[in-house]
């Protein structure tokens, strides 16, 4: 999917307040060190990562209302005020009812409707594409797009090729419409692939394989990753879909104020800055305190840089995910807050 670049519309979307949650448990690499065969030095080289959080009791959507709270506090805003909500997450509290619907439960959003989007590592992009796109049209004006993962409720602890790896956590924008077409979210290229399938998945639990004694033997109910054929294609996705987007734009390096990258490995981001010709101290990178937190990954860099006083008004950033499905793409934005 690549957006028409000559629509015509009355509004723009544009990001006017986020928020985070990130859990007081830190699993550090030491942690890991302790129980299996791998050591701080081989994650830090290899993945970038130092440390991550877990939170202990409450589910997804517990971090996700947490996070929605947090940006309904800094904003100063009502939740009844609430449109719609949009929770992107492959660790949904239970198969139904939807994440969106807890949530809208817990922090109160009496006039909302919503619902989850399940696109792995790129939820938060996905999501941001069908807000800004019921924004644009003029049918909602306030959406909350929440990227929320509890992984440590998939992950199998006595895996180091894929444990080491992942986090807990939460962040949420608030997405809007503005009759001010220099700002919000301006262009973006989405793509899937279901022939990547067989490489990252969770194969327990959906109707293909009913939960049954068996499944949980064999240890269907966790992620499984092979790490090394997603990282190749992890690398040439994200790396060749952030140059197209560029390329579409007319944009050069000095154009970008960051690259706004998922953060799975430091080494996938570093390629794709790389292949962007964008300089490190222009890509948002929290890896190293979080891990790969999936949906959360995005909106929690954009909250952090934004509240270090990182971000301007007028500032193009270019988001970039790849994930499970396959599922990847980029998506321009310029910001809108001061
Ligand atoms: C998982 C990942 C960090 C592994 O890094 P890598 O450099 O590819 O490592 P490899 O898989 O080639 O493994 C190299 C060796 O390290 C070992 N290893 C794996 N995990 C280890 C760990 N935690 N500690 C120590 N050694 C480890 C492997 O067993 C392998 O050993 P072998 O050569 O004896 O078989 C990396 O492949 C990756 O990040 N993949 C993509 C993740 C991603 O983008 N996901 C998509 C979005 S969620």
């Amino acid at each position: 999917m690549e957006r028409p670049k000559s629509i015509d519309r009355k509004y723009n979307a544009v990001i006017t307040a986020v928020g985070m949650y990130v859990p007081d448990e830190i699993l550090d690499n030491k942690y890991f060190e302790e129980r299996l065969d791998t050591n701080d030095e081989w994650i830090r080289t290899r993945t970038g990562i130092r440390e991550r959080r877990r939170l202990k009791e409450g589910a997804t959507s517990d971090l996700a209302a947490a996070a929605v709270k947090d940006l309904l506090d800094s904003k100063g805003m009502d939740a009844n005020e609430i449109d719609t909500i949009i929770v992107a997450t492959v660790t949904p509290d239970m198969f139904f009812p939807s994440t969106a619907c807890l949530v809208q439960n817990k922090i109160g959003a009496n006039n909302a409707w919503g619902f989850d989007l399940s696109a792995a590592c790129s939820g938060f992009l996905f999501a941001l594409e069908t807000a800004a796109s019921m924004v644009e049209s003029g049918t909602q004006k306030k959406v909350i797009v929440v990227g929320a993962d509890k992984m440590s409720t998939i992950v199998n602890y006595d895996d180091r090729n894929s444990c080491i790896l992942f986090g807990d956590a939460a962040s949420a924008v608030l997405v809007e419409p503005t009759e001010d077409k220099n700002i919000g979210w301006k262009d973006s290229v989405l793509k899937i692939d279901g022939s990547g399938k067989d490489s990252l998945h969770m194969l327990g639990g959906g109707s293909l394989n009913p939960s049954t004694c068996e499944t949980v033997a064999q240890g269907l109910h966790f992620l499984y990753q092979d790490g090394k054929a997603v990282f190749k294609v992890a690398v040439k996705g994200m790396a060749d879909i952030s140059v197209e987007l560029m390329e579409r734009n007319n944009l050069t390096s000095e154009d970008v104020a960051y690259l706004v990258p998922h953060q799975a490995n430091l080494r996938i981001i570093d390629a794709t800055a790389n292949r962007m010709g964008i300089s490190g101290d222009k890509v948002m990178i929290n890896i190293d305190k979080y891990g790969n937190t999936t949906a959360a990954t995005i909106p929690l860099c954009l909250t952090e840089y934004y509240r270090a006083g990182k971000l301007k008004k007028g500032d193009n950033l270019v988001l970039a995910a790849f994930g499970a499905g396959f599922t990847w793409g980029a998506g321009l934005l310029t910001w809108g807050m001061d």
